[in-house]
């Protein structure tokens, strides 16, 4: 079972993935939580240049877009098709939807050319569900501005996040099957409860 996370900025998606990986451990699954960008040595360097650097304003969308998958590449191969193989249930904060609500959606970048790449870097791997915390961008924002951390895309315009915010829509109306829409403006715990439900609905027992 492949489960990922996917969200815009201040969602308190980071949260809610630790909260449901601890759940799941606790009613016995083997679990897999792994992130992107990142989720192996190589693709934490990938991640370094493409969210750390200050400095990186004049990448280009293009390269962003390859670099994500180049990090996504390694990552399938490396650990998340091995873990599936062992039978574990992999939790990933974040995946290829991303990139074509970001780069897609976001800066424009065509679409189907996105497509092509996403499956040349995953293989053809998809999830089998993806929980989807909701929460809009004027929201959303207000919450990080509050936060220590920063990523480089965190500094993008509000136009910018509400085009993402539009992508992931879009994209959960392709596959409503797949994705699992979870209101995060609600207080945490509700939204916790929510993603539980859905979880178990689909069979998985938590903690
Ligand atoms: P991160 O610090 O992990 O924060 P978040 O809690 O928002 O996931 O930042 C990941 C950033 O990278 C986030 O701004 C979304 C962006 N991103 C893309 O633009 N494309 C991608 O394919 C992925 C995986 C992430």
């Amino acid at each position: 079972m492949f489960i990922t996370f996917e969200g815009p900025e201040g969602s308190g998606k980071t949260t809610q993935f630790t909260r449901t990986v601890a759940a799941l451990q606790a009613a016995g699954h083997d679990v897999l939580a792994t992130r992107e960008p990142g989720g192996t040595p190589i693709g934490e360097q990938i991640r370094s240049v493409l969210l750390d650097r200050p400095e990186n304003t004049t990448m280009t969308p293009e390269a962003e877009a390859l670099l994500f998958s180049a990090a996504r590449a390694q990552h399938v191969r490396e650990r998340i098709r091995p873990a599936l193989a062992a039978g574990k249930i992999v939790l990933c904060d974040r995946f290829a939807d991303s990139t074509l609500a970001y780069q897609g959606y976001g800066h424009g970048l065509d679409l189907e050319a996105l497509r092509r790449i996403t499956a040349f870097a995953t293989g053809g791997l998809t999830p089998d569900i993806t929980i989807y915390l909701d929460c809009p961008p004027e929201i959303g924002l207000r919450r990080k501005a509050n936060q220590a951390e920063w990523n480089r895309l965190d500094g993008m315009a509000l136009d910018f996040h509400r085009r993402v915010y539009g992508g992931f829509l879009a994209l959960m109306a392709d596959s409503p099957t797949r994705w699992v829409r979870i209101d995060a403006t609600r207080p945490a715990d509700d939204v916790f409860a929510q993603i539980a439900a859905a979880l178990q609905a689909r069979g998985l027992a938590l903690g």
